[in-house]
């Protein structure tokens, strides 16, 4: 099937893009001068621009595919729930697609993670889990903890108290103040340890987490609430984390009491190899913050999974002993008090996202997805390692099917690129070249420059060479830029 639009159509959509379109994290001054990329079909590991130009998806749109692009078995299921019941809140009302997609989310998740609260994206998952963990412990009794721990260069999302999480100062700059109580811990870049572990990994992990429990001693122990942890750091570069790191990590929060929260708005749903990313690295935590790849982008859904622990003291409570008001937007007659958690958001566990949300697990056991990932993903590794003979790779690390590539200006000193090298090889050459090439994937210096890679869990071989290839050949051309 043919995707390519006529010549007045592409030239009227550009005109209308450049006119009326916001593009989200883009410095809109760059498409002044040239067309804004427009994407108008998906197809398997593939999608398709206006001209019908076809671009290998690396990045799973931004990592959410994790079907890939085209499913109509997905695409029947939201519009067959649109037909039955397209909407209906969450707000003291169910409906059987919430309910069944909880039962199926607390039977995968690990542990007594039972009882899910829906949103509609991984901000408003974050956002969600410090006002819990917040509410949770003024409940039980202890009010003064309110901050949260999360690491440098962690990216938790763009709301003001997720980005109060997040650990880039550059994007939260025009934003301050923010909430109050973000703390930074560091984050578990082996590449760039400090040179007194540099030499070893265990040595690495043991330090980074004990700098958890440094933060929270210094922060006082009575007033630290959370600590919001990806399985995998994705800003940055995909860091992994070293061998015991999450153990330790939960021996820390179990010590002092604080809540252990797994931000697997990537690492979950087979990005690792696993339907949950602690399941891959074998920790527990209190929270899972979800969304992305929970439907697989065929609609938009989010949300946090929370242990019976943290649930319970919102199962009880007799209305009459509690301060008690009703509210008449939108249900009618809810009775709020100390037992209720006070939160909630118009369109999270829409009928039509946990519909297609089933309909994207459904896929994934016909599949076996995550048997896919875990058979090729030393596959995928071994394709990206071949780039180890280019002077500008310096470290190629993730898991999964979720890599970073750190680009160097001397690798055996590993420095790096200034910021005017930097500004000019990622902006003002990779993206655009990389893009034509035919490759989506992200060219990212939020730490220090990284080529990101996250697939549709569908891909194999082909996909990893023709990975290669084209990384090999522009990254050739960039070292002959700087
Ligand atoms: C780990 C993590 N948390 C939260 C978010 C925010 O999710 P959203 O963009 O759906 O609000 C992201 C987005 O990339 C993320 O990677």
């Amino acid at each position: 099937m043919s995707t390519a639009y006529g010549k007045d159509e592409i030239a009227a959509l550009q005109e209308k893009a450049k006119r009326h379109l916001w593009l989200h994290f883009t410095r809109m001054s760059s498409y002044a001068d040239s067309d804004v990329p427009v994407i108008v079909r998906g197809e398997g590991q593939y999608v398709y621009d206006q001209y019908g130009k076809r671009y290998l998806d690396g990045l799973a749109g931004l990592f959410v595919s994790q079907i890939g692009h085209g499913r109509t078995e997905v695409a029947e299921a939201a519009s067959r729930q649109a037909k039955e019941l397209a909407y209906f809140p969450l707000w003291s009302y169910a409906h059987p697609q919430a309910i069944e997609l909880a039962d199926r989310l607390a039977a995968l998740a690990p542990g007594d993670l039972n009882r899910v609260f829906f949103t509609t994206s991984g901000s408003e998952a974050v956002e969600s889990a410090w006002k819990l963990a917040k509410q949770y412990f003024k409940t039980i009794g202890q009010p003064s903890r309110y901050k949260v721990l999360s690491r440098t260069i962690a990216y938790h999302g763009t709301s003001m108290g997720a980005l109060a999480v997040t650990g880039l100062p550059a994007i939260k700059e025009p934003f301050e103040p923010l909430p109050p109580g973000g703390v930074r811990v560091p984050n578990t870049n082996f590449y760039r340890a400090p040179s007194f572990v540099a030499d070893d990994l265990n040595a690495f992990g043991v330090w980074a987490a004990d700098e958890i429990e440094r933060a929270i001693q210094r922060e006082g122990e009575d007033s630290v609430a959370a600590v919001f942890l990806e399985p995998v750091q994705n800003s940055g570069g995909c860091f992994p984390p070293p061998p015991g790191y999450f153990q330790r990590v939960r021996e820390i929060c179990d010590k002092y009491g604080v809540l252990m929260v797994s931000d697997e708005v990537i690492c979950a749903f087979g990005r690792l190899g696993y339907y949950f990313g602690s399941e891959r690295y074998g920790y527990k935590p209190d929270i899972i913050t979800f969304a992305k790849g929970v439907t697989s982008g065929y609609a938009p859904l989010g949300g946090m999974l929370v242990t019976d622990r943290l649930m319970e003291p919102f199962t009880h409570g007799n209305h009459s002993e509690h301060k008690t008001h009703h509210i008449t937007e939108p249900g009618v007659g809810e009775r709020l008090g100390a037992n209720t958690f006070l939160h909630g958001v118009t369109f999270a566990g829409h009928p039509v996202s946990c519909a297609v949300a089933m309909a994207n697990l459904d896929v994934f056991e016909k599949e076996d997805l995550l048997g896919n990932v875990r058979a090729n993903e030393g596959a995928f590794r071994a394709a990206l390692e071949k780039l180890y003979d280019l002077p500008i790779v310096g470290d190629v690390r993730g898991a999964g099917y979720f890599y970073g590539i750190e680009l160097v200006k001397d690798k055996s000193t590993r420095e790096t690129f200034d910021d005017d090298e930097s500004e000019r090889l990622l902006r003002g050459f990779l993206s655009h070249a990389l893009f034509d090439a035919g490759l989506i994937c992200r060219a990212d210096d939020r730490g220090d420059p990284v080529i990101q890679l996250s697939p549709p869990l569908t891909c194999t071989q082909e996909h990893f060479d023709q990975m290669e290839q084209i990384l090999r050949s522009v990254l050739t051309e960039a070292w002959t830029k700087i």
